[in-house]
């Protein structure tokens, strides 16, 4: 007698995508980011690969990537300048071109693959000009990983589906322990932020197990356009929100600061056009996005919240995805698998093909 059974399929773990099954993998993914690497007590990064660097903050830090990682490189660039660390995040592509100097910068490939073209000639740049390399990879042995001086490795596992999920996540994570290694010891409040991260995988788990994002996606079918914004780190979770949704959708959408809406984007906005806002926290920067929010429901745009529920967002918004709360640095990270799931469930809403979407490749090798 045979089993009827599918070698595609053997991999899912009985998930009906490789990406739904890499989003619920992400609470393992992150204990692997942070195994052994944190030490809570002394209150120190350690990592492996980079102990030359330790503690010997360079004159600035130069984040290259592309699409998703380029993402997790804002948010790297963001928490290296809170650290006080002077930092930039270029796109691949454009950094090789405009080669800025690199005297005494530490340049940094995020690249989940290690192998996309644009990041390794970016890399190549720099370290033809005598820059100390590092690539943040998830893949041993991946040419990024053999070229750079350093390579740090992400450590969330294989990712079958195109559009990355689980390895964004720990970008973001490891790009953390890059801050605190090079700062080590220095700055304050170390404690909470190492805290929190220990925390964190049980945080997403609750996200995973609680999440409205299917219901809230069946709702929002068919409009017209899908608006993305946030404000400080949740800036580059919008754009990675839209991104994804466009990577798997097919449908129009937009990923771009809540501040910048009035300057453009606010023409387009209609009772056709869900507004999707990000607010964790309840600080400067949280209140003014729930002034954007209300500038959109005045116009009539259905808005959906990505919240901790620390300010009044809610009562402007038609649906709520609810996260816990969190540490600023980490909240970001539990509202884009909340984002994830919502990209995920519309695009299964529309049948689309999620693992391999059309025209996609999971890593691109020509510039
Ligand atoms: C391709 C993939 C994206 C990915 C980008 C960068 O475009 O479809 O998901 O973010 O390459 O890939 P990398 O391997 O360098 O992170």
């Amino acid at each position: 007698e045979t089993v009827d059974w599918d070698i595609e399929d053997t991999g899912k773990s009985g998930y009906e995508h490789y990406m739904l099954k890499e989003i619920h993998e992400q609470p393992t993914a992150l204990r692997q980011t942070l195994s052994g690497r944190v030490n809570e007590q002394a209150g120190t990064v350690e990592l492996e690969d980079l102990d030359g660097l330790a503690g010997r903050e360079p004159a600035g830090v130069q984040l290259v990537a592309c699409g998703t990682s380029y993402h997790a490189a804002l948010y790297g660039a963001r928490m290296l300048r809170e650290q006080g660390i002077p930092a930039t995040a270029t796109i691949a592509s454009e950094y090789a071109l405009e080669r800025p100097p690199v005297a005494d910068q530490l340049v940094v490939g995020v690249t989940q693959s290690g192998e996309t073209a644009d990041t390794l000639s970016a890399l190549r740049t720099a370290a033809q000009r005598g820059a100390e390399t590092v690539a943040v990879t998830n893949v041993v042995g991946s040419t990024a990983a053999r070229e750079c001086d350093h390579a740090l490795y992400i450590r969330a596992g294989p990712e079958i589906g195109v559009a990355a999920t689980k390895t964004f996540s720990s970008q973001l994570v490891t790009l953390r322990l890059l801050t605190e290694h090079l700062t080590n010891g220095t700055t304050d409040g170390i404690h909470d932020r190492l805290a929190t991260l220990r925390a964190l995988p049980g945080a997403l788990q609750e996200v995973l197990d609680e999440t409205q994002a299917p219901a809230v996606a069946e709702e929002y079918v068919g409009a017209d356009g899908y608006f993305f914004i946030g404000r400080g780190y949740n800036y580059p979770v919008s754009l990675e929100g839209a991104l994804k949704f466009k990577e798997i959708t097919y449908e129009h959408a937009e990923g771009f600061p809540a501040g910048e809406l009035k300057h453009g984007t606010l023409a387009l906005v209609t009772n056709e056009t869900p507004v999707i806002a990000t607010v964790t926290g309840n600080d400067e920067a949280a209140r003014k996005t729930v002034g954007n929010v209300k500038e959109v429901e005045a116009r009539d745009a259905p808005v959906i919240a990505v919240t901790d529920g620390q300010t009044d967002v809610a009562r402007y918004a038609d649906h709520v995805l609810e996260i816990p709360d969190s540490h600023p640095t980490t909240a970001p990270i539990l509202a884009n698998t909340q984002l994830q799931l919502f990209a995920y469930h519309m695009a299964n809403e529309l049948g689309r093909a999620i693992d391999k979407p059309r025209n996609l490749a999971k890593s691109v090798t020509v510039e």
